[in-house]
């Protein structure tokens, strides 16, 4: 496999600390069952370049843990105890760093070897050693792998390919791969405080490359990942971090002025934000059934410059938290299994289970029903996951179609606009954004309008 030409070369001394930070976060994901994104705390004493590291390897390890496995098994005299979960990943690790990263084969080893060394696992530093040097010696022989399985192959749990290849009978593999690769870091300025150009002056002006997206009138694509706070204008609020195709959601609803608009799913409030920066003179109340995440959309907000009213609660339970005033737009951004996001979030494939979907739905029913009824007649609701199985999108709004006599689907099948269109395929209901392309991660979206019976 060709090594990655993006990643940094081997740091200097701090070089173990970030592996250890790295298989921690490994532990915490696999062992405990927490996600990436709640980790950061882990890093943070690292220098920006170690923690850069250390993220770059415990991602990788998450992207292709499958086919890592499958490699590895086979150097093994006998399988590893699950309490040796920990060496194991030692060993997972160093084969990332070997065929993905520009790190010298040499460097990986003795890493590894050390690591044990001076752990309470001394036991397996001999053990270590040989696996990764027979590994190296054996891969510089072979040629082009062949994968055994599946799952080896697309580095996938296999109920994720069976939902996608029944799916997406044409597209299952570009998007399994497509799933494993790198995102870009895409910005969506504010344009209430700077317009999409001026920004791109900016950057260009502290010598960072960016690409507009076609039809994404406020995204910009950087050349390659920074430290939001080495870019201008961050703690003024020039700008977000946010793929382009969550970019969509606010361009699809179209806030006009004085609309009264629920987001009804809001934390950690990308797309609440960007309502306000289409149209800054909006009603809006950002609900969510987190209180640590509704403080999210707060501080985002804030940042921004927006002030939405904020509200802790189940959005189903609508009896509790609803003033009996009916809304002009609702956004239902659905807790959902997240298959759209992989690339971004690799902890998806290993944290979500396959009945978990049949929950999820349940709860997608339940938000659409009960907030349908807070929608004026007229009104336009946006149902929008970052999902890839058509049982949490186009099934879910063909069932609701079916259901309710008031409701009428605006812009049925149509194809997102500009680049996006690219990667998109439409769906039979709504629209279908694919990650198989560059430029977004894979969403569904579809318009609802009210109508009088
Ligand atoms: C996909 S995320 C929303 C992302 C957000 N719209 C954005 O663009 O930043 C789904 C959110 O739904 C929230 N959630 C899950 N179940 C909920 C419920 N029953 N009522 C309200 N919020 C819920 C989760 O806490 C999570 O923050």
């Amino acid at each position: 496999m060709p090594k990655n030409k993006n990643t940094p070369s081997q740091p200097t001394d701090s070089s173990q600390q970030s592996r250890k930070v790295a298989l921690n976060m490994l532990l915490a994901v696999l062992k405990d069952g927490q996600s990436l994104s709640s980790l950061n705390y882990l890093s943070e004493k690292l220098q920006p370049r170690d923690a850069a590291f250390a993220r770059m390897i415990s991602f990788g390890v998450l992207r292709f843990y499958h086919q890592l496995v499958a490699q590895l098994i086979p150097f093994l005299k006998k399988p590893l105890k699950a309490k040796d979960l920990d060496v194991q990943l030692v060993m997972l690790m160093a084969l990332y760093q070997v065929q993905h990263m520009r790190v010298p084969d040499y460097a990986v080893v003795d890493a590894a070897v050390k690591s044990m060394r001076k752990s309470k696992k001394q036991w397996a530093a001999n053990m270590v050693n040989a696996v990764l040097r027979n590994f190296i010696r054996q891969q510089e022989a072979a040629g082009v792998e062949k994968f055994q399985t599946e799952e080896a192959e697309y580095s996938h749990p296999q109920w994720i390919i069976d939902r996608l290849k029944n799916d997406w009978p044409d597209s299952w593999r570009e998007i399994l791969k497509a799933n494993n690769q790198q995102p870009p870091m895409t910005l969506r300025v504010n344009t209430q405080k700077i317009s999409r150009d001026d920004y791109l002056t900016a950057l260009s002006d502290t010598g960072i490359n960016a690409d507009t997206v076609a039809e994404m009138p406020s995204a910009l694509i950087l050349g390659e990942p920074r430290d939001v706070k080495q870019l201008p204008g961050f703690e003024d609020g020039w700008f977000s971090v946010q793929d382009a195709g969550a970019q969509l959601a606010a361009q699809i609803l179209q806030p006009e002025s004085a609309d009264r608009i629920l987001d009804a799913c809001a934390a950690p409030g990308g797309k609440t934000a960007h309502l306000f920066e289409l149209q800054s003179d909006i009603n809006l109340t950002a609900l969510d059934i987190s209180e640590s995440r509704l403080e999210r959309v707060h501080e985002n907000c804030q940042r921004l410059g927006f002030t939405p009213e904020l509200i802790v609660a189940d959005a189903i339970d609508t009896e509790a938290w609803w003033d009996g005033e009916l809304f002009d737009k609702i956004l239902l951004d659905v807790p959902c299994s997240a298959s759209g996001v992989i690339r971004r979030h690799p902890d998806i494939k290993h944290l979500r289970r396959a009945d978990d979907i049949e929950v999820l739905q349940q709860t997608q029913r339940e938000i659409l029903l009960k907030n349908w009824s807070l929608l004026k007649t007229g009104g336009r609701l946006l149902y929008a996951t970052c999902s890839m199985f058509k049982a949490e999108n186009e099934q879910q709004i063909a069932w609701f179609l079916e259901k309710m006599d008031d409701a009428k689907l605006i812009g049925a099948g149509e194809k997102a606009p500009g680049e996006v269109q690219k990667d998109t395929f439409s769906a039979s209901i709504g629209i279908q954004l694919f990650p198989t392309g560059y430029t977004n991660d894979g969403f569904y979206y579809a318009l609802l309008q009210k109508s009088a019976e």
